[in-house]
């Protein structure tokens, strides 16, 4: 058995949605902040940082998608948006990270012995930015995986419709994948709470998953770091129910 990295050493990775990153609001400002927030945390452990691509990749999937393209090709359009956005918070968080992301987990793992932050869009067709973490995460061995959403957690019933709504602090694995799998269609651009393969994933691997509103920075970086933080978490030790 190789010995694990002592726990504040071990690598973490964060998946920012592209619905966090592009809001209409204050954006710049918040990649600014987002960046130095990166850059100060990702030289302290090693740091894996994957870029969604929100309504704009939407966006793009529908005219797309009214043009024929077939799904494997709407995918390849989604992920086109999730490397530009890579790009922009790389340039912004600045070397070690590089002006050109990594394009697979393979080169992750490379660049990520040379320096941290390593941030990136997506890989291939078929899953999103969120498997990108999660398969990444297995591959590094991360201690977590922090998805900085636009929601604060994980709700029992649809917080947006429902004022009875509340938020669900602890999942089990198997509680978590009902979930993301009754909700998610397999589409291109479609997606519910975390992408499913990755779900399925991270629980084989045993790794935490934190589920946590992504504008709020202090907040994230709790996450981060492993201090207690408003969210959801999925599969933390002690949330496993024995069968
Ligand atoms: P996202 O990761 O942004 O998915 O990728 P999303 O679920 O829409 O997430 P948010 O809203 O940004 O948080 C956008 C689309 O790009 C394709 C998929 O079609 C995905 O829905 N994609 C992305 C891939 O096919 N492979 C990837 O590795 C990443």
């Amino acid at each position: 058995m190789v010995p694990a990295p002592p726990p504040d050493r071990a690598p973490v990775v964060v998946s920012i949605g592209g619905s966090v990153l592009l809001t209409g609001t204050g954006d710049s400002e918040y990649f600014e902040r987002l960046a130095d927030l990166l850059r100060r945390l990702g030289a302290e452990r090693p740091l894996v940082v994957t870029t969604g691509g929100g309504r704009t990749a939407r966006e793009y999937i529908r005219l797309g998608r009214t043009l024929g393209l077939t799904e494997v090709e709407l995918d390849e359009v989604g992920i086109e948006v999730t490397r530009l956005h890579a790009r922009l918070l790389s340039a912004r968080v600045g070397p070690p990270a590089p002006a050109h992301p990594p394009t697979t987990v393979a080169s992750v793992v490379e660049q990520l012995r040379t320096g941290s932050p390593v941030i990136l869009g997506g890989t291939e067709p078929g899953h999103t930015t969120d498997g990108v973490a999660a398969l990444v995460a297995v591959r590094v061995r991360a201690a977590r995986v922090v998805n900085a959403t636009d929601v604060d957690g994980v709700y029992d019933r649809n917080p947006r419709t429902n004022p009875e709504a509340r938020r669900i602090e602890r999942l089990t694995w198997s509680e978590f994948r009902a979930m993301v799998h009754e909700g998610t269609s397999g589409e291109a651009g479609q997606n519910f709470l975390f992408d499913r393969l990755g779900a399925d994933a991270l629980a084989r691997a045993g790794i935490p998953l934190l589920i946590v509103p992504g504008r709020d920075l202090e907040n994230l970086e709790d996450a981060i770091v492993g201090r207690p933080c408003r969210g959801s978490r999925i599969g933390e030790t002690g949330t496993e129910k024995t069968p």
